[in-house]
């Protein structure tokens, strides 16, 4: 890439919009050049706006950025959105009206039929619906989004057991960060020693979205994979990383040695595997005893990867395992930015 290109960010001060800052402030393709958020930090200076929360420093360049209205002119050909559902409504198509290419966390528009929900590494060519968005909403630019965090570590653990042996059935019970949340997000004192159930329209959005990731795109439409997935969504007071419980039944008898391989062999498209923020493995598998857990495993390969473990016979389905995957890098910022590069370098942003 000979020049940068400049990139925004919708929600910047938020949980997901500081991991995106924390990327793009080092992305050797994307410059971040505007950070916006709501009328409470619009006009102020970046680090007077958002209470910073992450271990690495603010950048000097970024703090002293003025925060604008997500309503506002941006100078980017790119933005990144960390907006609740409700504003990425009207913002994101207000930005793509205006030509920009979005690439979205937001579970606003991700189930729209001629809106990609990307994982790079299994449905790449679902990008073949931007023509059909840009045409029948007549803008010049589009949205991408990625998936609910949750869903992003099930879609990864089970996409490649579902190429080789077909998945049939899936019942998953999560165990998700209070990061997940946002901030200030659920109250110390609701969440501390405690477990909360039923996270709201969480279950649904996952059990929706996996088929749509892991269906077939043909021409420019998505046929959803043909499989029942049933969810339950618990909030409990971990800080980052999403734990799931999985119970899988497939088409046919597989023995263990072969879920394992299927799981170690797994990777993206050579042209996948080689953008900057591609983990080298998308799912590793941890062999070794009651792994993986969010404090030990949750930053393995920077955030990226989708870990898997704890692999046992189901007496009801056919196997049970535990995922575990970074919420706020690959369940939301590095998925988005990771979209972006795949774009990029598909040469949808020329
Ligand atoms: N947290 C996660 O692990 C995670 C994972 C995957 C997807 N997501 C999704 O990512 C999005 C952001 O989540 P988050 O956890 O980062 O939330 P958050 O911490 O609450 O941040 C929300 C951001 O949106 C801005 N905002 C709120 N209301 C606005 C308005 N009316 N107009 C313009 N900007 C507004 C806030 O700006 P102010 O600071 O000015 O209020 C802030 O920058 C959500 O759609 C969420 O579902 C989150």
């Amino acid at each position: 890439m000979k020049q940068k290109i400049p990139v925004g960010i919708l929600g910047a001060t938020g949980t997901v919009g500081q991991r995106f800052i924390e990327r793009l402030a080092v992305h050797p393709w994307f410059e971040l050049a505007a950070v916006a958020a709501s009328d409470r930090s619009s006009g102020k200076p970046y680090a007077e706006a958002a209470r910073w929360r992450l271990p690495s420093a603010l950048p000097d360049r970024i703090g002293a950025m003025t925060v604008a209205a997500v309503t506002e002119e941006m100078p980017c050909r790119i933005v990144f959105s960390a907006l609740d559902a409700a504003t990425a409504r009207e913002a994101e198509p207000a930005c793509a009206r205006r030509g920009m290419m979005v690439f979205s966390n937001a579970s606003a528009y991700r189930m729209e039929e001629d809106v990609p929900l990307l994982i790079p590494e299994i449905n790449a060519a679902s990008l073949a619906l931007l023509p059909r968005q840009r045409s029948q909403r007549r803008w010049k630019g589009a949205i991408v989004t990625n998936a609910n965090c949750s869903t992003i570590f099930l879609a990864m653990a089970l996409y490649p057991l579902h190429r080789e042996f077909g998945v049939e059935k899936v019942f998953v019970t999560t165990m998700q960060a209070v990061s997940g949340a946002g901030y200030p997000g659920v109250a110390s004192l609701d969440i501390l020693g405690n477990v909360i159930p039923d996270i709201p329209e969480e279950a649904a959005k996952m059990e929706r979205e996996v088929a749509k990731i892991l269906g077939q795109t043909r021409g420019d439409a998505v046929v959803p994979a043909p499989f029942t997935v049933s969810a339950m969504t618990y909030r409990v007071p971990v800080e980052d990383g999403h734990t799931e419980s999985v119970s899988v039944g497939l088409s046919r008898r597989v023995p263990a040695a072969e879920i394992e391989r299927a799981w170690n062999e797994f990777r993206g498209p050579d042209e996948v595997a080689a953008l900057p923020s591609a983990p080298e493995r998308p799912v590793i598998f941890l062999s070794e005893a009651q792994r993986p857990q969010p404090r030990r495993d949750v930053d393995a390969a920077g955030g990226m990867a989708t870990l898997v473990g704890g692999l046992k016979p189901c007496a009801l389905l056919d196997w049970k395992f535990t995922a575990l995957g970074h919420n706020t890098v690959r369940g939301a910022a590095g998925a988005s930015v990771l979209n972006a590069e795949y774009a990029a370098a598909q040469g949808l942003l020329d």
